[in-house]
């Protein structure tokens, strides 16, 4: 059993320091948001993440976890201090550390001798150095422990990793964090602390190149008469290959791959190198955008001006409440600026939700947001989608197209209804 502070409560470090309490350990997180510690502290979880309301109400009741406003109030006692805040973008690309060099700050005279700080948050290569010079404590050892969690999946993700990486040059504190996931299993990749932080933007830059190219591929079946649902299923056998990660879409989008390519093309300029690829992998994506507003347009007989459009699902991929950098709202944009009417519905989006283009009208009903549209759009693979009858949005609508942008609709059925089905890349 080891003391844990965990300094940040996004989805990040509360399923760290959750899911290290559940495996035994004593955490403490920290957040500056008083609001938030409130809520997490009678046993609730302010955003949708699958799972992590139940354990955190276990290790409340456990006594194995607690929340407190403030880094410093975390780390007086703790043997280990898990960094993990946000690190938005700069205007230039570049990562802004700001929220990692403040918590820093915060803590360095407080934390006990010999402790441990552990980075998590993203962060350009060479952080750790920064944050080893900004703590100005040579008995602390910095580690830098990357996260490669996915939202709305991040407690299965935690509990098991493909693998876990650790980044230190002290073999004994590396050693140490190693043994905080004892019961996990997973490789462990132990490296020094620059190639950890490039393994956590090579995967995002991998990941990102890998859904930029099934999304050109779906382009392509389009023109040549192919099913990119067989093509992609042709292609995941292939070990070299793989099955995930392999589904078209409108765009790949969250709080971390639009920002980590950006950083990675900043990173790679700034060490001399041209990324090429990243630079046309970003691109094809903001491509993508476009060919789904295309689809829509054509959908709708040529000119979407006047045109009612449905959007159903905001959020940047379902099982999240999330909409930071959500291809949805960039589409949106994109028809409004084409002159279309929007109406939306996403089940995590409020009707009074005020964040999004004020032209968007959120409606709180799948069905009801279809009333006199043109042209429904599917841009979030929710599984309630599935099981709404065509026959009763095609009632609904003034014209019975629909643009199914995450092919998670059954296409048959659709037609069967008399629906103008347009998918992406078959
Ligand atoms: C990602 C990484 O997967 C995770 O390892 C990292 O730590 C944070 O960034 P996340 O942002 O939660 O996780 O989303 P992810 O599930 O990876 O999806 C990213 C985007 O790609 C979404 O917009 C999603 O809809 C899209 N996507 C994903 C596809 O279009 N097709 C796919 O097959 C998979």
């Amino acid at each position: 059993m080891t003391k844990i502070a965990v300094i940040g409560t996004g989805y990040v470090g509360l399923t760290t320091g959750t899911c290290f309490a559940h495996m035994g350990h004593e955490v403490v997180c920290a957040d500056i948001d008083e609001d938030k510690i409130a809520i997490l502290s009678s046993g609730k979880v302010p955003f949708v993440e699958d799972g992590l309301d139940r354990l955190v109400k276990e290790c409340l009741e456990s006594g194995k976890l607690r929340f407190v406003v403030g880094a410093k109030n975390a780390v007086a006692d703790c043997e280990v201090a898990f960094l993990c805040v946000p690190t938005p973008q700069c205007a230039n690309g570049s990562a802004d550390l700001s929220f990692i060099e403040a918590a820093t700050r915060e803590i360095a005279a407080l934390l006990p001798p010999g402790a441990i700080v552990v980075n998590k948050s993203t962060v350009p290569v060479g952080s750790t150095r920064v944050v080893e010079a900004t703590l100005e404590r040579p008995d602390v050892t910095v580690i830098s422990n990357p996260e490669f969690l996915r939202e709305g999946s991040a407690v299965g993700d935690f509990l098991g990793p493909d693998r876990i990486v650790i980044g230190s040059e002290n073999q004994a504190a590396a050693s140490k964090v190693s043994s905080l996931y004892l019961g996990i299993s997973a490789p462990i990749v132990v490296t020094d602390p620059a190639s950890a932080e490039t393994i956590k933007y090579a995967a995002n830059a991998f990941l990102a190149t890998k859904l930029s190219f099934v999304n050109a591929i779906a382009a392509i079946c389009e023109g040549v008469g192919a099913d990119v649902s067989d093509v992609m299923r042709g292609l995941g056998y292939d070990n070299r290959i793989g099955p995930e990660f392999l589904r078209p879409g409108p765009g790949w989008g969250g709080s971390c791959l639009p920002k980590d390519t950006r950083a990675m093309v900043r990173i790679a300029k700034d060490a001399g190198y041209d990324f090429k690829l990243l630079r046309g992998v970003i691109e094809i994506n903001e491509d993508q955008f476009d060919r789904v507003v295309d689809k829509l347009e054509a959908a709708v007989g040529g000119s979407l001006q006047g045109r009612n459009v449905a959007i159903w699902g905001l959020t940047f991929k379902a099982g999240t409440d999330d909409l930071r950098d959500s291809p949805s709202l960039t589409i949106a944009s994109g028809l409004v600026g084409r002159g279309a009417v929007i109406r939306a519905y996403d089940p995590t989006v409020a009707a009074d939700w005020d964040g999004g283009p004020s032209e968007i009208e959120i409606v709180d009903d799948p069905l009801v947001v279809c009333n006199g549209a043109d042209v429904l759009a599917v841009l979030t693979e929710w599984d309630e989608f599935r099981s709404v009858s065509p026959r009763a949005v095609g009632e609904r609508m003034e014209n019975r197209a629909v643009v199914d942008a995450r092919n998670c609709l059954d296409r048959a059925l659709w037609q069967r209804h008399e629906f103008d089905y347009r998918g992406i890349g078959r």
